[in-house]
């Protein structure tokens, strides 16, 4: 009996090793943006992430290379005392020190070329002697960051201090609750994003349902070929239908509308949630169905009392994929709905073109965007789980 225990735990063993390896490979890039949304601009954009964790950032690299001769506070050269703030705040960037390096001293090279830190290693090198002497007070970690995605601020400090300073940006008022309303905000964008996903998830499983029930159980000419021809749909790139369907819009006049989009989406979702579901609700039990006929129930109460609570796991599988797929969607935003009606996903491009290296505001807007999709996925992930029929079907 043990053995067999030991055995299939061992015959499960690599598997295991592969998916925590797998989710260890996923997990620390995204803990790393985690970390660096929450950095202080300044830092972000000279150290790595990983400083920012340790006791004293940038501290090992000094000790690694510095501590030989400058002691471990940096005070064990008089004339040249690392931790004297005086002395630091002529070192405003890695740069410079990189410079002092190639200096001699006294006939010796200050550090021989081979055994010099990499340009990352000064940056951490300089932020840990700035803040060990005193001369950076900035906390190490800042909701700034979010602030700054949330109203749409760019600038090279961050909202609140350009605020403190009296030079934000023109269109903001530095007044928080008029301010998240920018629309070059997340805000907006949040909300723009809501109401596309919404309908756009909800209307492919209410007419997909209705489909795959009149597939399944309702009885007419050219069923099968029908839903051939629909599960032969799913293999038509969106990309290919983008020029015909925008001329059509600007006919109808709904490019740049929510409309335009919500039918965009649902005509895509169609053909997979009607062939997901037609496999789903095809699959239930006969007898249930013709017991309800027989009881004299019609195919709309044998839908809604039958069909749809019986499919809930499939609907609810359905609903996770179609909504992540249009929360992550810019495609079909960016050309249905264009700059006009900006959603989350255009927002967060936005926010990198225009600012290069805007790691903090980009790492922030990721994980505001994150947010919704991971309440939905843990809110709905017992339905994956749920027996099938349980409860459903009494003996
Ligand atoms: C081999 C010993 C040695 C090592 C290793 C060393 N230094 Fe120095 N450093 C010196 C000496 C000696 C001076 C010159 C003191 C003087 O001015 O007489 C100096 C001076 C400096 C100065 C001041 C230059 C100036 O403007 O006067 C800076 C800044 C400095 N070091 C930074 C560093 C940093 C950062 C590291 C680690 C990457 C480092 N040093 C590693 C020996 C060393």
């Amino acid at each position: 009996m043990n053995w067999q225990r030991l055995r299939t735990w061992f015959s499960q063993l690599p598997t295991h090793v592969i998916i925590i390896g797998l989710s260890l490979f996923w997990l620390i890039p995204t803990l790393g943006l985690l970390v660096t949304s929450f950095r202080p601009v300044q830092d972000a954009n000279v150290s790595g992430w990983w400083t920012a964790l340790s006791s004293a950032p940038g501290g090992e690299v000094y000790q690694q290379y510095c501590a030989d001769c400058h002691g471990a506070d940096g005070a064990a050269i008089l004339a040249a005392d690392l931790s004297d703030p005086d002395f630091v705040t002529n070192y405003r960037r890695s740069l410079q020190i990189r410079v002092t390096l190639d200096d001699e001293y006294n006939g010796v090279v200050h550090m021989a070329e081979e055994t010099r830190p990499s340009d990352q290693e000064l940056a951490d090198i300089l932020a840990f002697l700035r803040r060990s002497s005193g001369v950076e007070t900035r906390p190490r970690f800042t909701l700034n960051n979010y602030v700054d995605a949330i109203v749409g601020y760019r600038g090279t400090s961050s909202y609140q201090a350009s605020c403190e300073e009296g030079t934000q940006s023109p269109d903001l008022t530095c007044n928080f609750i008029a301010d998240i309303n920018n629309p070059r905000g997340m805000w907006q964008a949040f909300l723009n994003t809501l109401i596309v996903t919404l309908p756009a998830t909800i209307l492919p499983l209410i007419f997909g349902a209705l489909a795959a029930y009149a597939f399944s159980w309702i009885e007419f000419r050219g069923r099968m070929v029908l839903f051939a021809l629909l599960v032969g749909l799913q293999i038509v790139p969106l990309q290919m239908t983008l020029v015909p369907i925008s001329r059509l819009y600007n006919q109808l006049g709904l490019s740049a509308t929510f409309t335009g989009v919500w039918l965009f989406h649902t005509g895509f979702g169609l053909p997979y949630a009607i062939y997901l579901m037609r496999n789903f609700i095809g699959a239930l039990p006969k007898d249930l169905f013709e017991s309800a006929y027989l009881d004299g129930a019609t195919h709309w109460t044998a839908f809604w009392r039958l069909a749809l609570p019986l499919s809930m796991p499939a609907l609810a599988s359905l609903a996770i994929f179609q909504f992540l797929w249009v929360w992550n969607d810019l495609l079909v935003a960016l050309v249905f709905l264009t700059g006009r009606k900006p959603v989350l996903t255009y927002q967060i491009n936005n926010l990198v073109q225009s600012l290069g290296g805007g790691w903090h505001l980009l790492t922030a807007s990721a994980f505001l965007s994150m947010l919704l999709p991971l309440i939905v996925f843990f809110a709905f992930q017992r339905y994956f789980v749920r027996g099938l029929l349980a409860g459903s079907v009494k003996g």
